[in-house]
C-alpha cells in the first residue's frame, strides 16, 4: 500500500508532545512491514538532512496566493517530505502559536498542500500512484485533509480510489471557531453542514475536527480506553455524538514506543556524565549508577535508598500536575526525592520553582522542555507519577516500564490500558493505578508503591522485570493499523 502520513509535527525536527514521537516512528514501523510510507509534515527551520526538490507550489488560502516549496529526504525506509514557506517558518518556535485566524490559515494551507504531495513529489524516482492510496491524518490540524480530498478530488473523479483514516490524539483541541470561519476554508457550501455544529454554551460553532470525523473513511484513537471515553459526553468533549454515531468506523490502537530511541541499552544520553546503558540483566548495578548520576547532576542529596519519584510532561490542567502539588505536604514529609520536568503554564511553572526552593533538600522542579533530561530522569528515578486528568494513550508510562521505572497513574485512557494494577498476592501487574484524580487518591497508591519499594524488594523486582519484558514496540500497533487501512481501502 502507499500510505502519505500528515501531520502537523514529527519528532525529531519538531516536537511539542507525543504526536511527534508517534510521527516519528509508526511511518517507519508500517514501512518495516513492507508498505511504501510518506511523512508529510512542515518545515519550521533549516533541517540540513532535507534536499530541495525544486518543486514549487502556489495555493490560495485567506485570498492570498502562497508559495510551497517541496523538501525531501529519505531515513528508514520512508520519504519525509517537508513543506517550505514564510508561514510555517514564522512560528519555528512555536508551532501552535499566534492568533486562531493565523493558526487556521497554516493548516488550510498545509492540508492543500500535502493532499497533492503524491503528484507534486516524485520519491525514489516514481509517483505514490493514487490506486493504492491512504492518508493518514492526525488531529484537528490536519482534519481538512479527508475534506479536500472528497471535495476537490473524489468529488470530481481524481484520486477516486484514494481513502483517508483520521487519528484521534486529543480531542480537546477541535479547530473551532465562528461559523463564518467556513468561508475561509473554500469549501462548497453544501460543506458547511459538516463543520457546523451547535453546543449549549457557544451555540452554533464552525468545528474542523466535527467535519474531519464524518469524512474520513475510518477513524482511530490512541487506546481502548480513550476509544470508550470518547464517546462518553464528558470525554467526547462535544463530539461523542458524532464518534457514536460513526462507531462502525472508530477504533482504539494503543501507541508503540520506538525502541531505539527509548531503550536503556541504548539510550545515548545514559553514555556520559557518570550514567550508564543498563539492560534486565544488569538493571541491579545499572539503574542505581543513573540515579547516583541524576542524583549529581540536579544536586540532591546522594542515597541509593532514597526513592526517587519523577513527573514528566506539559505543565496544564491535562497532566494534573497541580494534583502532585496539592499532595506536596504529604510527599515532602515521607523520605523521599521528586523531580519534576515541564513547562507550559506559567502559574504551574512557578509551582514547580516554588516547590523546588521550599523543599531544597528533596524536590527539584526543571523548567522547560530537555529530550535529555527526560531520558535521565526516566533511568534515573525509581517511579514515575502521571495524574493527567485525561490520557488519550500516554506514552511517558510506557518509557518507564521499559526503564523498570514503576508507574504509579490515575486510571483513564491509555493509562488505564497499559498500567496493570500491581496485586501483591498474586505477583502480578506493572504499577499502581488510582481512579479519581485526587490528591487522596495519588497519595493513597503512592504510598502503597512506597511500602512495596521499601519493604518488598522482590516484589519490587518483579514489577521492573514485568515491565521491562513487554512488547511495547510499533510491530504490534502498525499490524493493526494496516488492518485498518484495508479496511478503509476497499470501503467504496
Ligand atoms: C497526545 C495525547 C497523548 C498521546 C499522544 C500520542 O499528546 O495527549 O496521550 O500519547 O497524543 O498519541
Amino acid at each position: 500500500m502507499n500510505i502519505l502520513f500528515v501531520a502537523a509535527e514529527c519528532a525529531p525536527w519538531s516536537k511539542t508532545g507525543g504526536l511527534g514521537d508517534v510521527a516519528g516512528a509508526l511511518p517507519k514501523a508500517l514501512a518495516r512491514r513492507g508498505h511504501r510510507v510518506m511523512v508529510v509534515v512542515p518545515m519550521y527551520g533549516d533541517y540540513p538532512e532535507a534536499e530541495n526538490t525544486g518543486v514549487r507550489k502556489r495555493y490560495k488560502v485567506d485570498g492570498q496566493d502562497i508559495e510551497v516549496s517541496y523538501y525531501h529526504a529519505y531515513i528508514d525506509g520512508v520519504d519525509f517530505v517537508f513543506l517550505e514557506c514564510s508561514l510555517f517558518r514564522h512560528c519555528q518556535h512555536n508551532i501552535y502559536g499566534g492568533d486562531r485566524r493565523e493558526i487556521l490559515k497554516r493548516m488550510i494551507l498545509f492540508c492543500k498542500a500535502a493532499v497533492e504531495v503524491p503528484w507534486h513529489v516524485p520519491c525514489g524516482g516514481a509517483c505514490y500512484g493514487d490506486g493504492n492510496l491512504v492518508f493518514i491524518a492526525n488531529d484537528w490540524h490536519t482534519a481538512l485533509l479527508p475534506v479536500y480530498l472528497k471535495a476537490y478530488y473524489r468529488d470530481h473523479g481524481v484520486m477516486k480510489y484514494a481513502r483517508s483514516v483520521l487519528v484521534v490524539h486529543n480531542i480537546a483541541h477541535q479547530g473551532r471557531g465562528p461559523v463564518e470561519n467556513f468561508f475561509h476554508v473554500d469549501l462548497p457550501e453544501q460543506y458547511l453542514d459538516l463543520f457546523k455544529l451547535y453546543d449549549p454554551v457557544g451555540g452554533d460553532h464552525f468545528n474542523i475536527f466535527a467535519a474531519g470525523l464524518k469524512t474520513a473513511d475510518r477513524v482511530v484513537t490512541v487506546s481502548h480506553g480513550y476509544a470508550w471515553e470518547l464517546k462518553t459526553s464528558e470525554g467526547g468533549w462535544g463530539l461523542h455524538e458524532i464518534i457514536n454515531h460513526n462507531d462502525w468506523k472508530f477504533r482504539g490502537i494503543v501507541n508503540g514506543i520506538d525502541t531505539n530511541d527509548w531503550n536503556p541499552k541504548l539510550d545515548v544520553y545514559l553514555q556520559s556524565d557518570g550514567y550508564t546503558n543498563y539492560s534486565l540483566k544488569t538493571l541491579k548495578t545499572g539503574k542505581p549508577k543513573c540515579k547516583a548520576a541524576l542524583q549529581k547532576e540536579l544536586s540532591l542529596p546522594l542515597g541509593a535508598k532514597v526513592p526517587v519519584i519523577a513527573f514528566i510532561g506539559r505543565l496544564d490542567h491535562q497532566k494534573g500536575v497541580d494534583i502532585i502539588g496539592d499532595a506536596m505536604p504529604w510527599i515532602a514529609s515521607q523520605d523521599v526525592q521528586l523531580i519534576m520536568l515541564g513547562s507550559g503554564r506559567p502559574d504551574l511553572e512557578d509551582m514547580l520553582r516554588r516547590f523546588q526552593g521550599q523543599y531544597h533538600d528533596k524536590v527539584r522542579g526543571w523548567v522547560g522542555f530537555s529530550v535529555k533530561m527526560a531520558h535521565r530522569i526516566t533511568a534515573g528515578a525509581d517511579i514515575l507519577l502521571m495524574p493527567s486528568r485525561f490520557e488519550p494513550c500516554g506514552l511517558n508510562q510506557l518509557y518507564a516500564m521499559t526503564y523498570g521505572t514503576v508507574p504509579v497513574v490515575h486510571a483513564v485512557g491509555g493509562l488505564r490500558d497499559t498500567v496493570i494494577q500491581f496485586d501483591p498476592h498474586k505477583e502480578t501487574g506493572h504499577g499502581w493505578t488510582f481512579d479519581r484524580a485526587e490528591p487522596g487518591k495519588l497519595t493513597n497508591a503512592l504510598g502503597n508503591c512506597l511500602n512495596t519499594y521499601w519493604n518488598h524488594e522482590s516484589s519490587w523486582e518483579g514489577l521492573q522485570m514485568r515491565g521491562m519484558t513487554q512488547d511495547l514496540s510499533w510491530d504490534n500497533a502498525a499490524k493493526i493499523y494496516e488492518e485498518v487501512l484495508v479496511a478503509a481501502k476497499y470501503q467504496w
